[in-house]
């Protein structure tokens, strides 16, 4: 007699441009995913507000309906997709399918971010799974890898180039010498980046994707609030191009988590990167992320973080873990973390690049480097290409080793200088 296979039956809920490439990729894939995990699976029903725009995609129009609880009333369903992203109503949906006993699976970093407690939580009440690997990084395997594939090693630093539309425009920039607006207009046109890219560029998304990394590689939950987020929209073509010619370096939107005796240190800011780390060579809209184990050493994940398919290929991979083991329990990061206290921004210490915008007279260095040298920052370099007498000119310097309060000291006292007459732009190198 022949063993009938289990059936899976899969819900989604936003019918949007991931949902289409779940959809398309259950077209292309069928086989082979019933394949893999033995059971035979079903997309049993597509909501959204909108069933009637051609979303580009072959469906049944019998899958589609404008009733949620279509998918989370159905006590056949087993697992639940959701794609709407943003805060409400994905939040209700989510709990309803878990207190209904429905696995979920999410690309939704903003939810995660802002309500993990209480959704594993709940997970961990009726027992389900809730898996997300699509929320950080699209569709480079990431999130597993680290919580379950180096789950041998203490994590010690995680650094992510996990934006791709700010990562586009840094390497636009870099490679065409264009000013942030322009590039951003541009990625605005050909649809990289949105018509507010405020999320984007100023670091909030990197931001919601860091609590993740660093929930998965330390054990510790930090709400966006708690930590630093800063962008990009303050770099220019000049600082690109002495990061280039004078320190080997390119400049990186950076996620950074990372564990230095006991403190972690979490926050996102653009970076010099040294040309030779493997993360200078993530370009364009790609993202990459270097894991440091202590055990396995430096690990590189990249690939594309965005976009239908790439980010359907890991929601569709989270249903088929789901069906390979419906049973395993909801652990993400390390139970017994070694994070000690959560190192607050003005304590880190780093080597700082800075442009100073100031009128080229006679003293206004020797005022500078006091200022500097008063908060003990010792400087490594100094270089005024332009000689242009009265004028404004951009001053460039590296400091050494020094502590970021006694950097902001030193630079509201720089901006207070008379002479000076933008503000200054610093930057933290790797
Ligand atoms: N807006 C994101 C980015 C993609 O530019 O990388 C979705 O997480």
């Amino acid at each position: 007699m022949m063993l009938m296979k289990k059936t899976v039956n899969i819900g989604l809920i936003g019918f949007g441009t991931i949902g289409s490439g779940v959809v398309e990729t259950f077209n292309r894939n069928l086989p082979l995913i019933e394949d893999k995990v033995d059971a035979k699976v079903v997309l049993k029903k597509i909501v959204d507000l909108d069933i009637v725009t051609d979303r580009g995609v072959q469906v049944d129009p019998d899958l589609l309906s404008t009733n949620v609880d279509d998918i989370l009333e159905d006590p056949d369903m087993d697992i639940v997709i959701e794609l709407i992203g943003g805060y409400q109503p994905a939040l209700n949906f989510i709990l309803k399918a878990i207190e209904n006993g429905k696995h979920v699976v999410t690309a939704n970093k903003a939810l995660l971010a802002r309500h993990w407690e209480e959704i594993m939580d709940a997970a961990r009440k009726t027992g389900v799974r809730v898996c997300f690997e699509a929320s950080v990084g699209g569709g480079i395997p990431l999130l597993e890898p680290l919580n379950d594939s180096l789950a041998a090693n203490k994590i010690q630093s995680i650094y992510g180039i996990i934006n791709g539309t700010a990562n586009y425009i840094l390497t636009k920039m870099s490679e065409e010498g264009r000013d942030f607006e322009e590039v951003l207009k541009e990625a605005q046109k050909l649809g990289y980046a949105e018509q507010d890219p405020t999320f984007d560029v100023e670091g909030h998304d990197s931001a919601q994707k860091l609590i993740i990394l660093t929930i998965l590689g330390f054990g510790v939950y930090i709400k966006q609030e708690n930590f630093h987020v800063e962008g990009i929209s303050m770099i220019t073509p000049q600082d690109i191009q002495f990061a280039s010619k004078e320190l080997g370096c390119v400049i990186k939107l950076l996620a950074i988590s990372q564990l230095l005796d006991g403190q972690l240190e979490v926050r996102v800011h653009p970076t010099l990167v040294p040309e030779d780390h493997l993360l200078a060579a993530v370009n364009g809209v790609f993202n990459g992320v270097y894991i440091v184990g202590d055990v396995v050493g430096p690990v590189l994940m990249y690939g594309p973080g965005a976009g239908m398919l790439p980010t359907a290929s890991a929601v569709v991979s989270d249903c088929m873990d789901i069906v390979g083991d419906s049973k395993k329990p909801l652990i993400y990061g390390p139970q017994i973390s070694s994070v000690e206290s959560i190192k607050p921004m003005t304590e880190i210490e780093s080597r700082y690049y800075l442009r100073i915008t100031a009128i080229d007279k006679p003293g206004v260095l020797h005022s500078i480097s006091g200022i500097l040298s008063n908060f003990d920052i010792s400087i490594e370099s100094v270089n005024q290409e332009k000689r242009d007498e009265g004028q404004e000119v951009p001053i460039f310097m590296v400091t050494h080793h020094a502590k970021e309060q006694n950097m902001l000291n030193a630079v509201e006292k720089i901006e207070s200088l008379e002479s000076v007459t933008k503000n200054t732009v610093f930057i933290r190198l790797l």
